[in-house]
């Protein structure tokens, strides 16, 4: 007889169940993947139950980060992108965006993930009922993409964004300690959460793995893996919207050029504006790890960060892995 997708999920449950744990950075059990990665349960088990089920299409477009990588930011582009036919952004910077998807809803409900979202205990879209070009998203490392994104036939095509690891890491730290200090507990420190990132012992790390999954994927096949930097991004968004939408194979025309649609998308997906949302403000995301307010997605957006918040030491010590890790990929460093 068949197999239902609550069977097919507790199967994965239970085998998820009996891998190596260890505790993690945000007070619950971090879970080891047999590719190495490590994760929360019911994402990891998320995860392998997208790998069994689901079907792309040549037109999705799957966004692919580390947590606190600029996955909030990169949703957004990739949705007013896609959708300014149907959904202009403002053109002059001053009009309010009331009536655009992205004042009302978070970017994480706009583009869902599929291991804590989508593919949760109790499922609840079908998939295959979206139009097209449908939109998702994942923090799961390349090599546990479900087998059909990564698939050339018929394929579909993958964002990735990777932020500097300190960055991230302390994007990371302060996320996670908003979370453990409602639960009541003490904030990790710093010390701590250093020692847990070089140990690789991070949401879907080691964070090295991560970037140079999607890096060699990218430089295998760029027209399938577009591979994007968090602070290139900083230096000139309008340059990576139009690459975003020639990737996606939505270039801008000379009269949208023109009218200034590629910079209304940069000033409505900017951090000021997108911290101002309606759906910001007061909005919540439901995941099947938790709910999270949605301003939580927003904290500073800058680089450097990490400087007011890492000893010399932990600076260098992150450095000697980045630099052994990321040696002979021109490009990446
Ligand atoms: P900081 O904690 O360094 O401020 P993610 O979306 O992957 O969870 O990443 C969150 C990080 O991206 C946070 O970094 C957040 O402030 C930043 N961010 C969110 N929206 C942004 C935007 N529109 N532009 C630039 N950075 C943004």
């Amino acid at each position: 007889s068949e197999t239902t997708y609550a069977e097919l999920y507790e199967r994965f449950a239970d085998q998820v169940s009996s891998l190596p744990s260890t505790e993690g950075l945000a007070n619950t059990k971090l879970y080891r993947h047999e590719h190495g990665w490590h994760c929360k349960l019911a994402p990891m088990v998320g995860s392998m139950v997208a790998d069994a089920c689901f079907a792309a299409r040549p037109s999705d477009v799957i966004v692919a980060t580390l947590p606190k990588s600029g996955t909030t930011w990169i949703k957004a582009l990739l949705y007013a992108t896609t959708h300014r036919r149907e959904h202009p952004p403002p053109v002059d910077g001053a009009a309010a965006a009331a009536d655009h998807p992205l004042n009302t809803s978070s970017p994480h409900e706009l583009i869902k993930f599929f291991e804590n979202q989508l593919y949760t205990r109790e499922k609840v879209l079908n998939l295959d009922e979206l139009p097209d070009p449908r939109l998702f998203s994942t923090h799961v490392p390349f090599v546990s993409l479900p087998r059909s994104v990564v698939a050339t036939e018929p394929g579909c095509k993958i964002v990735y964004v990777c932020r500097d690891a300190k960055d991230q890491l302390i994007s990371g730290w302060n996320f996670a300690n908003k979370f453990r200090v409602k639960d009541g507990l003490e904030p990790l420190p710093i010390e701590a959460t250093v020692e847990l990132f070089c140990n690789g012992q991070t949401f879907y790390g080691p964070y090295w793995d991560h970037v140079l999954g999607y890096w060699h994927a990218h430089v295998a096949n760029p027209q399938k893996v577009l591979f994007f930097k968090y602070e290139e991004m900083q230096t000139d968004p309008a340059t990576h919207v139009r690459r975003l939408a020639e990737f996606v194979g939505l270039p801008f025309s000379s009269e949208e050029e023109d009218g200034g649609m590629v910079d209304a998308i940069v000033e409505l997906c900017s951090f000021g504006r997108m911290s101002r949302m309606v759906a910001t403000k007061g909005g919540h995301t439901e995941f099947s790890s938790g709910v999270v307010p949605n301003k939580a997605y927003f904290r500073r957006g800058v680089v450097g960060d990490w400087a007011n918040h890492l000893s010399p030491e932990m600076q260098q010590r992150i450095d000697a892995i980045t630099e052994a890790k990321f040696k002979g990929c021109g490009g990446l460093t």
